[in-house]
């Protein structure tokens, strides 16, 4: 059925303008018939962040920003869904063209700058979906306009609490000006003491719901030394690593497309994610786990992705290119290789890698 779907729908796709196939998708997942996958293999369960996740393949922010197909997405077989980024207010973005396709580099460039419906309309569609199953996690953000970045946050964290399976803090995306001066240090731990706090104050009617922090790949190693630092301070339950980059790979095929300004994402973003997954991994030393994204296109790229640090995955750009039967194929080889190897689950190999490849040279 989604291999039908994906047959159908690709070629058709990818004739249109970027952003009007984005919107057609997610139009087309709210009438997905209410099918049933089969049931995850018991061996891709993981426990993270307090939470059990079926399996280990999530939907990135950025796909389903308002919250209108999560349980769509969980049906087709996602482990975990993550919806926005919101912010407080509702917000048009960017103007278009805002979203452009690097077909030959399976690659995706956006500058879309938080177009969300605000608050309050997606709070009204979590809210009704609230006793369904299912991990779904809110990616929050400021307000381009705002005056008080932190408070916007903090109002984020107090509205969704009671909806959301965990949270994410974002201060990694390059399309609003300013926003990931919040990774500095200083700053940094000013903004998770806060939200932390809100997290605290809804703990009676939301329980402890997990807060992950969000980064950008485009750190420098001193950087990225400090924001763990105040990570693990201030005992952040895991971190999502990483959002797009602003880096332009001189590998990119579409030179013209490729000076669009925004942040570039899928396969020419894999290296780099994944080095600073590694990186992150070796300074976390086990104190909370990791979510990898970037550039996973196929079950051996999940694979790399867990064995350079990540407990959990997610992807989005390689959909565009793969279909979503992408995520059956990864959790396949997944499973398949722990049958291989005579692994009882995926924990057993996270990390396996790290210090080989933060020996590596740095990828261009
Ligand atoms: C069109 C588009 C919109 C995105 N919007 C968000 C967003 O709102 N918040 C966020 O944290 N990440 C956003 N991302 C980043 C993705 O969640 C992900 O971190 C990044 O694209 C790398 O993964 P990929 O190579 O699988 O796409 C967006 C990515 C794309 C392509």
């Amino acid at each position: 059925m989604i291999r039908a779907f994906d047959a159908l729908s690709l070629p058709l796709l990818r004739w249109i303008d970027a952003e009007d196939a984005h919107r057609l998708a997610i139009h087309g997942l709210k009438f997905l018939p209410p099918i049933k996958l089969r049931a995850d293999d018991a061996k891709l369960a993981v426990r993270a962040f307090g939470l059990n996740f079926p399996n280990p393949v999530g939907m990135a922010a950025g796909f389903d920003k308002n919250a209108e197909v999560p349980d769509a997405l969980l049906r087709l077989g996602f482990g975990f869904v993550e919806i926005g980024t919101v912010t407080p207010k509702p917000q048009s973005g960017n103007p278009r063209p805002r979203l452009f396709r690097l077909e030959r580099d399976e690659a995706v460039v956006n500058r879309m700058g938080f177009n969300n419906d605000g608050a309050d309309a997606v709070l009204r569609r979590l809210a009704s979906r609230a006793q369904l199953p299912g991990i779904v996690g809110v990616n929050v953000g400021a307000n381009k306009d705002s005056s008080d970045r932190v408070s916007d946050y903090v109002t984020l964290i107090e509205t969704f609490a009671p909806v959301a399976s965990y949270f994410t803090v974002n201060v990694s995306s390059p399309n609003t000006p300013g926003l990931r001066n919040l990774q500095q240090g200083h700053i940094l731990d000013d903004l998770l003491s806060k939200v932390l706090e809100a997290r605290d104050r809804a703990r009676a009617k939301a329980g402890d719901t997990p807060v992950l922090l969000k980064i950008a790949p485009d750190l420098s190693l001193a950087e990225l030394d400090e924001v763990v630092h105040v990570a693990r301070s201030r005992r952040v339950a895991g971190m999502i690593v990483a959002n797009t980059t602003v880096a332009r790979p001189t590998t990119l095929r579409e030179a013209s497309r490729a000076k669009e300004q925004g942040g570039l994402s899928g396969r020419p973003l894999f290296r780099l994610s994944t080095r600073m997954v590694a990186e992150t991994y070796v300074r976390v030393e086990g104190a909370f786990p990791l979510i990898g994204v970037g550039g996973i296109d196929t079950g051996g790229a999940a694979l790399t992705k867990i064995r350079a640090g990540a407990s959990l995955v997610q992807l989005y750009s390689p959909l565009v290119y793969k279909g979503l039967g992408l995520v059956e194929d990864i959790k396949n080889d997944l499973a398949l290789t722990l049958l291989r190897t005579g692994r009882e689950q995926l924990s057993e190999i996270v990390g396996a890698d790290a210090a080989a490849i933060t020996a590596e040279d740095w990828p261009i």
